[in-house]
């Protein structure tokens, strides 16, 4: 079979914006009592935003402790903290072996598409100067999260692709549950064992390993 899509998370996957979301929830966290450390972390990794708050405040023992309105301030507050760090970004930030992928890809015609739970996804995109690259950028906006397949399946319709034929790209483990769910093929960047325990069908330590003629071998796509 022919590969018809790739889809690709954002943070984490196409620069080190999973680091910036870490600072800006760790501050917000310390802020309320609540200690969070990079295993921790790892569960945030995927989630929207007020689902990781609600994690934070479940992990601190604080979930009762906040109304609604309370929580979106906070969860406000650290989307605030969290852009004022965006606008260090730049074409630079772009991780090593995407520009190649991302080439590779139009020259075969195929689609990239963006499936980032990020309602901050087209702005970075931007300032990293992909956002020409991708076929679709897939609004997260009122359809079910990650690890739910919803997002990987929306972005297979809108390029018009076999969700069998696809290939979803991500560094969370959230995320690959969801490219599995959505069967397709699963390729983790990150940790081996913690990715595989999610189901991805072949990691990468470092995006700069990415290799299209060993991804498609391994997915039995051509
Ligand atoms: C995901 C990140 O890509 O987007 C999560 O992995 C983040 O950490 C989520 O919470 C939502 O991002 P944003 O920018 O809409 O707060
Ligand atoms: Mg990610």
């Amino acid at each position: 079979m022919k590969l018809q899509a790739v889809l690709f998370d954002l943070d984490g996957v196409i620069t080190d914006t999973a680091e910036y979301h870490y600072m800006a929830w760790k501050q917000m966290a310390e802020q309320i009592g609540i200690d969070i450390d990079r295993a921790f972390n790892e569960q945030l990794k995927g989630i929207s935003r007020m689902e990781s708050l609600e994690r934070i405040l479940v992990h601190g023992r604080k979930e009762q402790q906040y109304t609604m309105e309370q929580k979106e301030r906070l969860a406000a507050d650290k989307n605030k903290h969290y852009v004022s760090l965006l606008t260090q970004l730049a074409p630079e930030h772009v991780y090593p072996g995407i520009h190649e992928l991302l080439d590779q890809l139009a020259e075969r015609q195929i689609p990239a598409v963006l499936t980032s739970a990020s309602k901050n996804a087209p702005q970075i995109l931007s300032s990293l100067g992909l956002a020409e690259r991708f076929h679709t950028i897939v609004d997260p906006d009122g359809i079910p999260g990650k690890p739910a397949p919803d997002i990987f399946l929306k972005g297979a319709e809108a390029a018009g692709a076999d969700p069998a034929c696809c290939i979803g790209i991500e560094d969370a483990q959230a995320g690959v549950e969801a490219i599995k769910a959505a069967g397709m093929f699963a390729v983790g960047i990150g940790e081996q064992e913690l990715l595989c325990a999610s189901g991805a069908d072949i990691v990468f330590d470092s995006t700069a390993k990415l290799n299209l003629t060993s991804v498609l071998q391994a997915a039995n796509l051509n």
